[in-house]
């Protein structure tokens, strides 16, 4: 019986990027059976449906290999003017197409949304969550996870310091193994 395969996307290219140090901390506390891995997307073009057929690039082609390979997937987004930054939303359209061949279909996601600010990229987090309905991704309810005032969870080298953050994650990755079990049977 091998790993559940879980990848997790980051909705921030910034090399200091909070969500990347959320993201990178999950991997760090990944529960035992699952082999969790960042799945870079800053390289992916702009999806132009004109490039389907014998012009796919090479990394569209590979990017939708890597979703086909994973069981489930943890988005941690930061929000962009009350929305899912444009390089997530395009990841999530290009291993949509061709129609019919998504590769998201029915695996188990959960959405993590932070922000510098109090409210956390509540709106992100819900905007991603339509996408993902109609890509027929089951996405965990609850818990959900607001992460507000971010920049005052880390410390200079990107630790986490803030213990109640730590435990919450920790409970989370519990509450989302539970949710990947419903879908993957290994
Ligand atoms: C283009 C842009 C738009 C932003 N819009 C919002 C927003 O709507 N809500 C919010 O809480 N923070 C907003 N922010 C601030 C982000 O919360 C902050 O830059 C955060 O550090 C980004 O996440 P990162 O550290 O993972 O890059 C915005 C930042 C950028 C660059």
């Amino acid at each position: 019986m091998g790993n559940i395969q879980v990848g997790l996307f980051v909705g921030s290219l910034r090399k200091e990027s909070f969500n990347k140090k959320i993201a990178n901390y999950l991997i760090s506390i990944a529960p035992k059976g699952y082999e969790y891995q960042l799945i870079e997307i800053g390289q992916l073009p702009f999806y132009n449906e004109d490039l389907e057929g014998d012009k796919l690039p090479a990394v569209y082609k590979e990017f939708r290999a890597t979703i086909e390979a994973l069981d489930a997937f943890i988005f941690v987004t930061p929000e962009y003017n009350r929305s899912v930054p444009a390089v997530l939303k395009n990841a999530i359209d290009v291993a949509s197409r061709p129609y019919g061949k998504a590769k998201w279909n029915k695996k188990p996601a959960a959405v993590i949304s932070s922000s510098i600010g109090a409210i956390g990229g509540f709106g992100a987090n819900h905007h991603l969550r339509q996408s993902l309905v109609f890509v027929d991704v089951p996405t965990m309810a609850q818990p959900e996870a607001y992460i507000g005032h971010v920049a005052k969870l880390f410390d200079e080298q990107g630790k986490l310091i803030n213990e109640d953050t730590a435990k919450f994650l920790e409970d989370y990755l519990a509450a989302f193994s539970t949710w990947v079990e419903r879908f993957v049977k290994k």
